[in-house]
């Protein structure tokens, strides 16, 4: 049984079994992907919560910024940071640039490569960055882009949407779940390309990666 959550004003610590809302059914995995992917960790209707709120307290620390430039990183950040960037816009008074950089390190693989390579898509600069990411696992991809966009800013800040807890020595500054150690997929992320478009996240079957 998923756990019912209704306080998203701070980072919210998933449990194994899942969370959803209260007025949200028991979630179910969809009849296609049911040999692949073996459960719902966070629906859709907490998403959406927990975006609402993160995009209050960026506003919080950007107060007086007027305006930002949010650095979505491709591919796996591409939902997340729409649906964030559109509440940034709707709830506060931030002005929003929107700026894309892709980086990839997984591959087609469970585990990192280690290697992070950054495609610069767009000229990025800005006085106040947001540093926008679907992921933090081991916190290679986060140094490295860090590292990159330190000199193009004056006030960079980042934003994840999950973090598993693993990564050491690196900062982010607005985390919306603290989840278990398992590989996820859906609202952006995949496994070898799969899942990207569900709207929620789920758990990938262990036997299916490799
Ligand atoms: C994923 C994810 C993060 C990164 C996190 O990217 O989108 O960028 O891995 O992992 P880390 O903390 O261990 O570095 P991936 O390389 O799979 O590219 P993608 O976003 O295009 O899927």
């Amino acid at each position: 049984m998923h756990k019912v959550v209704s306080d998203f004003s701070k980072t919210v610590v998933v449990p194994d079994e899942g969370i959803r809302l209260p007025n949200e059914p028991e979630p179910k995995i969809r009849e296609k992907y049911a040999n692949e992917l073996e459960k719902v960790l966070i629906t859709k209707g907490c998403i959406k919560e927990r975006v609402k709120a993160l995009a209050g307290e960026i506003e919080n620390a950007f107060r007086n910024a007027g305006e930002i430039t949010c650095v979505v990183v491709l591919k796996g950040g591409m939902f997340f940071a729409a649906d964030l960037i559109r509440a940034l816009d709707e709830q506060s008074n931030l002005r929003t640039r929107i700026d894309f950089i892709k980086c990839s390190s997984y591959g087609a693989k469970s585990y990192s490569s280690g290697n992070v390579n950054i495609f610069q898509v767009d000229t990025i600069e800005g006085e106040n960055m947001l540093l926008i990411e679907d992921i933090v696992d081991t916190g290679n991809t986060l140094k490295v882009l860090q590292q990159f966009l330190l000199d193009k800013s004056k006030n960079l800040k980042t934003c994840v949407l999950l973090d598993k807890g693993i990564a050491k020595g690196v900062s982010i500054d607005f985390v919306g779940f603290r989840i278990p150690r398992v590989f996820v997929g859906g609202y952006g992320l995949d496994y070898a390309g799969m899942y990207r478009g569900l709207p929620e996240i789920v758990v990938i079957k262990k036997e299916l990666l490799k």
